[in-house]
């Protein structure tokens, strides 16, 4: 079984603010693209590792590969104006014999190797699977009422929570069935990659991930980042739910 990491590092990061690129950012004095970087490296189910990366960024990360021993990284890739543009750069890049590909944004840096295995083991079943946690928030679609008066947003239905993901990277897929589905759908708007593969009617499975496993936007999430990094002892007990299919 031949898996390939595609690792997403392509981003502006503008909800950021910053001026060093987000994979670059140091959380607890290690840049941030480092951290999952690391894990997948020492995953024995990954075999190689595509870094999917910008102009601005490119020298900064090709660093990483020799400063922090990331041997599996097997190539740097451009990425393109949105993050659809990037993942599909990415999947040209793929070795012919890989059978999956997991997808993995860099913005996570908090992936752990469990997560990783259990999400694989489900793609291996079905074709797809994602990780995802349960919302504990209480959601409700709203609208703007016309004509749009200050501050104004109107509820419209309050969403049954229970039935409610909210979904992490890594994605793993067969690497046909992604490929099939950027060529049929790649030109439609996507935040996620397994939305493109639901649209090609494969079955995509959810697996319970972890609540670490945030993602950095903006600065407020860098302060979290740094507080997980020093609790990082403690371990999480995620990971041991049972999936939803
Ligand atoms: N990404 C990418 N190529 C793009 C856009 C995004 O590789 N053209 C990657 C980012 O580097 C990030 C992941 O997709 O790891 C998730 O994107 P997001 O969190 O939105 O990061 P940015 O796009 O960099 O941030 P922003 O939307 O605030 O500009
Ligand atoms: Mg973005």
């Amino acid at each position: 079984m031949y898996i390939t990491a595609i690792i997403l590092a392509a981003g502006k990061g503008l909800r950021l603010k910053s001026k060093i690129s987000k994979p670059l950012i140091k959380i607890d004095f290690k840049p941030l693209i480092v951290y999952s970087l690391e894990i997948l490296n020492n995953h024995p189910l990954i075999k190689d590792i595509i870094v999917v990366i910008n102009n601005s960024n490119a020298a900064g990360i090709k660093q990483i590969k020799q400063k922090y021993k990331i041997e599996k990284i097997k190539a740097f890739v451009l990425g393109g104006q949105q993050r659809k543009g990037s993942v599909y750069n990415g999947l040209i890049a793929v070795h012919s014999k890989s059978d999956f590909v997991l997808v993995h944004d860099s913005a996570r840096p908090f992936i752990n190797s469990k997560c990783i295995s259990k999400v694989i083991a489900h793609a291996k079943i079905t074709g797809a699977a994602i990780l995802g946690v349960p919302v504990k928030a209480t959601i409700k679609e709203v609208h703007s009422p016309l004509p749009i008066v200050h501050g104004g947003f109107i509820v419209k239905k309050t969403l049954d929570r229970s039935n409610l993901w909210e979904i992490q990277t890594p994605q793993v897929f067969r690497k046909d069935l992604i490929l099939k589905a950027y060529k049929k759908f790649g030109n439609q708007e996507a935040t996620d990659d397994a939305f493109l593969v639901e649209k090609s009617g494969a079955k995509v499975r959810v697996v319970m991930g972890s609540y670490d496993n945030i993602k950095i936007t903006t600065q407020e999430d860098l302060v979290l980042a740094g507080v997980i990094v020093k609790n990082s002892k403690i371990k999480s007990q995620n990971c041991n739910s049972k999936f939803k299919s």
